[in-house]
């Protein structure tokens, strides 16, 4: 059996029609950018998260970039942004683009979000925002972290790329920060069929900045107050994510059910299941579990077809191109043991029972696998 780590085509078949019809409407209109599918877009998104305003931009970097931006931050280059080296380089990347530098805290040991008893000791006087990642589709603390920000004095953006549709104490992603973040990427629990992305706010002032920051500083044609970027969203990407938007809650109750499955399937199998703290609903973008054998496991699910994924095999201060903020190895001891036993594993809202329960088997064969040896070896010792 194939199983893909996520599955784009079953989610696109029932809605072919619809997307081809309004991808028709624009070619034959020829807007082709910033139109009204994209206004229709952004009114519904926001509502969805539960924010006054939504700014399409072309992706979820230059969101990440833009939103800083908007507040100023890395207008001077010793400006700090306090985040985790546990998500995708884009996080980082958002911040050195917009000239800032970041400061990595570790994760929490269960949440794997960030630490929030790790946060006040890294501010300096320098430090201008505290930008959380609500990784695998759980929303960091967001409670303590707003506390922590309002009492500094810092913005708090959300790196929520990760989690459409996740709440915390009934309140969702993307209506918790000065400013949240999004991508559209298309493997993301929303995606565009290209690149696409939005920044959420209820500041009026910041909507407004980050609609002049997307069009070239531009506050009406050829009248360019600032100079800004070329980061709009495409009417042909608002027509896929209009379509989309719809289902999305239905498609996230069902990664809720395939997340319950697995919860309850893999008890048993040595694999630590995640870990959803009180009040919080996971988008379950990921179903990350780890492994004190993740090497071993990853490539005997992908030899028996299973789609299996690490997110991220590598923290982002150990990377290439994290090296440049100095953060030795070991300095973040939670987030480097958590890189070297995690392992997602499929979870789209099309699977079926048989697709988990293959799954499932394969990760026990695997464990059966292991431990005839050990018994073995135990024999021998014992004699
Ligand atoms: C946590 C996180 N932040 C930021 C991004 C960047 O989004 P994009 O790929 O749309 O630029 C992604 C996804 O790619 C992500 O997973």
């Amino acid at each position: 059996m194939q199983i893909p780590l996520v599955d784009l085509k079953a989610q696109y078949i029932p809605l072919r029609e619809e997307i081809m019809r309004g991808m028709a409407a624009v070619l034959d209109s020829m807007h082709l950018t910033t139109g009204p599918n994209l206004a229709d877009f952004e009114e519904n998104f926001a509502a969805f998260c539960g924010a006054a305003y939504c700014v399409g931009v072309a992706n979820g970097t230059d969101a990440l970039q833009l939103a800083l931006r908007a507040c100023d931050v890395g207008l001077d280059p010793a400006d700090e942004v306090i985040t985790v080296s546990h998500s995708f380089i884009a996080t980082t990347e958002g911040i050195w683009q917009a000239g800032a530098r970041p400061v990595f805290v570790d994760i929490d040991p269960r949440t794997y979000t960030m630490d929030v008893s790790q946060v006040e000791a890294k501010i300096t006087a320098h430090t201008r925002a505290i930008l959380p990642v609500h990784i695998h589709g759980q929303m960091a603390d967001m409670v303590s972290l707003r506390e922590i920000a309002d009492r500094y004095n810092l913005y708090l953006i959300e790196d929520a790329a990760q989690a459409h549709g996740a709440s915390l104490n009934g309140k969702p992603a993307g209506s918790w920060g000065d400013l949240a973040c999004f991508s559209f990427y298309p493997g993301k629990n929303l995606g565009a069929y290209g690149e696409a992305g939005a920044i959420t706010t209820d500041n009026q002032a910041l909507a407004e900045r980050l609609r002049v920051l997307r069009n070239h500083g531009s506050e009406t044609k050829y009248k360019h107050i600032e100079l800004g970027f070329n980061s709009r969203l495409d009417e042909l990407q608002a027509v896929v994510l209009r379509a989309k938007l719809p289902y999305i809650n239905r498609w996230n109750e069902g990664r809720r059910k395939i997340a319950r499955q697995y919860d309850r399937l893999l008890t048993g199998s040595g694999l630590v299941t995640p870990f959803v703290a009180p009040g919080s609903v996971s988008a379950y973008h990921h179903y990350a579990v780890t492994s004190g054998n993740r090497d071993a496991l990853l490539d005997w699910l992908q030899a028996n077809g299973i789609g299996a994924g690490i997110h991220y095999p590598l923290p982002i201060h150990l990377q290439p191109a994290g090296m440049r903020y100095g953060y030795a190895p070991g300095s973040l001891p939670v987030t480097e043991k958590y890189t070297a036993s995690t392992l997602s594993l499929p979870i789209y809202a099309e699977m079926t029972d048989e697709q988990v329960n293959y799954i499932v088997a394969k990760v026990f064969e695997f464990k059966e696998l292991k431990e005839k040896p050990r018994i073995k070896d135990s024999l021998v010792t014992m004699k």
